[in-house]
């Protein structure tokens, strides 16, 4: 469709885009960015106007090649144990990591040179020594995409990534939830179209995408 194609223009010309996942999910809409677009100035629009969690969602290929895991796969924890998600069967959460550059991790100059180093990263996985460049724990959340990508899960880690990769692009991009000022909830669906009009930036369902790229 028109909107998907949009899209994939804008993640290319390093603009975000909004995608709603489905109602019957998690009923959220991430910000999204391909990681080698994320100046400062983005970090401060995804904390300020998202306001979710700051994620990097990476393709699983990639993510293997820097041997990262699956969260859940790691930790020897009884709270780790059972996957009881109400709204998928389970999370795409790996490690958190900071640029080995940075300081404290967080501010948005130093979550920005993660998250490009992150995209750099995901473009030449055989250059990168992952270990030497970034630190664990870190500020930024690692996603990890599932094998088969859309076809084994609908989330905004796999939405996000198929769509970088429909582009062109690295498979890295970073994802937050829009949350409202006023309720402390998911922004509605409504809400987000609005902001998207507002700025000019393209919003999509997770359908749309489904259709176009399963
Ligand atoms: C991490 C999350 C977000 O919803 C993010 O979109 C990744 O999760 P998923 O792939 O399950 O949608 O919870 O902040
Ligand atoms: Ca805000
Ligand atoms: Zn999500
Ligand atoms: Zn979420």
């Amino acid at each position: 469709t028109a909107t998907v194609d949009r899209a994939l223009e804008s993640l290319q010309a390093g603009e975000p885009i909004l995608v709603h996942d489905a109602a019957d999910r998690e009923g959220e809409t991430d910000l999204i960015y391909h990681a080698d677009a994320v100046t400062p100035e983005a970090v401060s629009r995804l904390r300020n106007d998202a306001g979710g969690l700051v994620c990097v969602a990476l393709g699983h290929g990639i993510a293997e090649a820097f041997d990262l895991p699956f969260y859940t796969e790691e930790i020897d924890h009884p709270a780790a144990g059972s996957h009881d998600l109400g709204y998928d069967e389970r999370s795409s959460f790996s490690l958190t990591v900071n640029h080995r550059d940075t300081y404290t991790g967080i501010t948005d100059n130093d979550r920005s040179q993660t998250i490009r180093a992150l995209g750099s990263a995901a473009a030449a996985p055989e250059e990168t020594a992952f270990s030497d460049e970034f630190r664990v724990p870190g500020h930024v959340h690692l996603l990890k995409a599932a094998p088969e990508l859309l076809e084994q899960r609908e989330g905004h880690t796999e939405l996000g990534v198929a769509l970088a990769e429909a582009a062109d692009l690295p498979p890295a991009v970073v994802v937050c939830e829009m949350l409202d000022d006023e309720t402390g909830d998911a922004l509605s669906p409504v809400d987000a179209r609005t902001y998207a009009e507002r700025h000019d930036f393209t919003y999509l369902e997770g359908r749309d995408v489904l259709e176009r790229l399963e």
